[in-house]
């Protein structure tokens, strides 16, 4: 306990909601530990769990409740603090997935930005409904899925969304993003680039198949699909629990972001000359121009699969990984992720980018 803080004052402190309208609540001085998957244990001044449109509106009209700079995030599972947090984070909780109408061929259905991503990727599935099946045990929630368009063995959420509903930050207008005006790229959208923090994503609506063509051509998909017996949705999904479950750490028992780089894109002179030195390295043609190369495979070329410095770490299975061991802190682990780019810069020639957004003394609002 710290000194001199009776007890109850304590936990008044920490977590204590100066706000609550309905059921909208607003905390100040929370610990972030169960916000931010690499568990991070820095505070926000100010905490704000937002569970409806309507809530979203009426708090963004009123503009200055609570203190700039605002961040918006889902599970934290791709954010790394490095400092405490001087702003509003605002944590959209907006649930329910809605069947809004249906052929016999497809569905569309509707899921809340709050609703946890993996229960709306296994809902789909024992409904029969093919397209999210590839994407299962992504930890996070669905509206952050959707701003980074996030991807796994060979399918990306881009492929089944068909429109977005956002509120925004400035003046608690609502607005509906088709799918072209959301932009969608390789873990990028619109809300990530051009209107990053101008728009909290409250729904999302998507296009399922009842006979869906099933994408087991990547990685081990298909290896892992033949012990379970059957191609079928249920089982697409089991191989790719167990793969995910055999390679990447689970966040719930040890923090950690998944990917912490974005695979990079180099031009196909540089990929030949690599491929030169090194016959075996990975390379995905995207167009007759470009090479998209193996983030993990360069890392681990670098020694650094399975090192460890303090608590901070590189995982073990797969080098794209970092991890809090326990007791890391965010700087410690941004200055791990340095190390990492400089070598591979320094042996490849290649600058990594992070997937990870770091929040500490760059960001700004
Ligand atoms: N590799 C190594 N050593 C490593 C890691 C990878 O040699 O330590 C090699 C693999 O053997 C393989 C290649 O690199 O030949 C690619 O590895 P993998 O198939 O594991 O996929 P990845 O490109 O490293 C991407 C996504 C993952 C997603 C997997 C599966 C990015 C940045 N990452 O990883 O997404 O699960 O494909 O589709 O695009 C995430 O974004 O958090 C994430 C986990």
């Amino acid at each position: 306990m710290e000194a001199g803080i009776p007890e109850q004052d304590r936990i008044r402190k920490i977590n204590f909601p100066i706000f609550t309208k309905k059921r909208m609540q607003i905390y100040k001085n929370i610990p972030l530990t169960n916000y931010n998957t690499f568990r991070l244990g820095y505070h926000a001044d100010c905490l704000v769990r937002i569970r409806t449109v309507e809530e979203a509106v009426s708090f963004f009209k009123r503009g200055n409740i609570c203190k700039k700079p605002i961040l918006i995030i889902g599970s934290g599972s791709n954010i790394l603090f490095t400092e405490e947090f001087r702003g509003t984070i605002i944590f959209p909780d907006m649930r329910g997935i809605r069947n809004e109408k249906s052929n016999k061929k497809e569905a569309i259905i509707s899921a809340g930005a709050g609703v946890k991503w993996d229960s709306l990727v296994e809902w789909t599935v024992l409904k029969g409904l093919g397209g999210l099946e590839n994407l299962s045990l992504i930890p996070g929630r669905t509206g952050a899925a959707a701003v980074q368009n996030i991807g796994a063995y060979g399918a990306e959420i881009k492929d089944t969304i068909i429109k977005v509903k956002a509120v925004s930050v400035q003046d608690g207008s609502v607005r509906i993003f088709d799918r072209d005006e959301c932009n969608f790229a390789y873990r990028s959208s619109v809300f990530k680039t051009t209107l990053k923090g101008k728009f909290l994503v409250t729904r999302i609506w998507f296009r399922l198949s009842k006979d869906p063509e099933f994408k087991v051509g990547y990685g081990s998909v298909k290896e892992e699909l033949d012990k379970l017996g059957q191609l079928s949705l249920v089982n697409i999904r089991q191989a790719v629990i167990n793969i995910r479950r055999n390679k990447l750490p689970d966040p719930d028992i040890t923090g950690n972001a998944g990917s912490f780089f974005k695979n990079p894109v180099v031009s196909a002179e540089k990929a030949v000359a690599l491929r030169n030195i090194y016959p075996e390295m990975p390379c995905y043609e995207q167009t007759s121009t470009d090479v998209k190369l193996a983030a993990g495979w360069l890392i681990d070329q670098c020694g650094w699969k399975g090192k460890r410095i303090g608590d901070a770490g590189v995982h073990d299975k797969q080098a794209l990984v970092l991890i809090n061991y326990g007791k890391a802190t965010g700087e410690e682990i941004f200055a791990l992720s340095e190390m990492i780019r400089k070598s591979v810069s320094d042996k490849f020639g290649i600058e990594l980018e992070r997937e990870v957004e770091v929040i500490g003394r760059s960001f700004s609002c």
